[in-house]
């Protein structure tokens, strides 16, 4: 590939290579949504925000204790771009990586995967099974339960929020809209 950047064909092939899990490449393809939406909105390369956020966990079915840092080695074996491999890194920061999200593409990546583990699980629990008729409102109503979806970091989203100068609203709002538009690929439209 050299210096040429990926496509998307090329990402979702190589992200199926590596995961079988129907789960893990819904998540891929909610997260992929979710920046696309957000680098329309921002005037951003749509793409680019697309690409990186359908690869990002690239590592995670077959080297979870690993995760980011195989990532890191497959993607630059497959000649991927610097940036790119830097923004798969930074949505593990903290935790896996210490790879600090620094441009807005990086912290928007940060902030939403972890957030659309709670919008799909509010989907789930609502009578409709669907992100279409869902509201900003139900969801912080499930943040608020610490029950509720556990396995989501409510912090990192918060931090996420934070770097990213945005009200957790706004956040929701977004990855909401974000994951409409792959409803259907993500399984989420429900009985609407
Ligand atoms: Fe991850
Ligand atoms: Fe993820």
């Amino acid at each position: 590939m050299g210096e040429s950047t990926p496509s998307r064909e090329e990402a979702l092939t190589l992200l199926k290579k590596y995961n079988k899990s129907e789960g893990l490449i819904k998540h891929a393809l909610a997260v992929e949504g979710v920046m696309r939406y957000c680098a329309r909105k921002r005037g951003e390369d749509e793409e680019k925000w697309g690409i990186i956020g359908l690869i990002h966990d690239l590592d995670y079915e077959q080297f979870s204790e690993e995760h980011c840092q195989k990532s890191e080695e497959l993607l630059r074996s497959q000649g991927w771009p610097e940036d790119y491999i830097r923004a798969v890194m930074s949505h593990g920061w903290g935790i896996c990586t210490d790879v600090e999200p620094q441009n807005e593409l990086e912290k928007v990546l940060y902030a939403v995967d972890e957030l659309t583990g709670l919008v799909v699980a509010t989907a789930l629990v609502r009578p409709s099974k669907s992100v279409m008729d869902m509201t900003v409102k139900s969801v912080k109503k499930k943040w608020k339960d610490k029950a509720f979806a556990a396995g989501v970091n409510r912090a990192v989203i918060e931090k996420g929020a934070e770097m990213l100068g945005v009200e957790l609203t706004e956040l929701i709002d977004d990855t909401i809209n974000g994951m409409r538009e792959v409803a259907d690929e993500i399984g989420l439209r429900g009985n609407i």
